[in-house]
């Protein structure tokens, strides 16, 4: 069926190495692994990006704008960027915010998001199994999405 973007930012890139006391060791890789896995077995595909830089990643939001829905962890961004929210909003497919920890039990610069206003859902403290259920969601928005256009489209044949 569609393509799901999933899009990382600021240095989950060091994912199995960095603080693994709070983000585990499981590399981006097994997380990217995890994606496609999941999307595969729900008839989908992933296109899987990280970066380390706050343009790119609004690049990145901008081009999935096609895509079939977007799940995002901006990382560092979520808590400042507003360009980022601003790219996100523009989205017209469904978008969940994910967090490998449950930023709202860590320090209290952690507990704003810029995304989660512009989100569908936020899921956030399941660590890499947090995206499958991003995946998950997405793909279970679509459906949804499908079959009320189908309907929209048969009332009105
Ligand atoms: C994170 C939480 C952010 O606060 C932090 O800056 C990250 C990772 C998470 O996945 O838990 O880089 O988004």
């Amino acid at each position: 069926m569609g393509t799901i973007t999933v899009l990382n930012g600021p240095n989950l890139n060091l994912l199995g190495t960095r603080e693994p006391g709070l983000y585990g060791t499981a590399t981006l890789a097994d997380v990217e692994e995890l994606c496609h896995r999941t999307a595969a077995g729900l008839g989908h595909r992933v296109e899987f990006h990280q970066t380390n830089h706050e343009g790119v990643l609004v690049d990145q939001v901008q081009a999935a704008r096609g895509s079939a829905g977007v799940v995002v962890n901006a990382a560092g961004l979520t808590h400042t960027s507003v360009a980022l929210r601003d790219a996100l909003a523009t989205v017209p497919g469904p978008v969940v915010e994910v967090h490998l920890t449950n930023v709202h039990a860590r320090e209290p610069f952690r507990h704003t998001s810029y995304v989660s206003g512009v989100a569908d859902a936020v899921i956030a403290g399941c660590g890499p199994d947090g995206y499958a259920y991003a995946v998950r969601h997405v793909a279970a928005l679509c459906s949804s999405l499908c079959s009320e256009r189908q309907l929209h489209d048969l009332a009105r044949a």
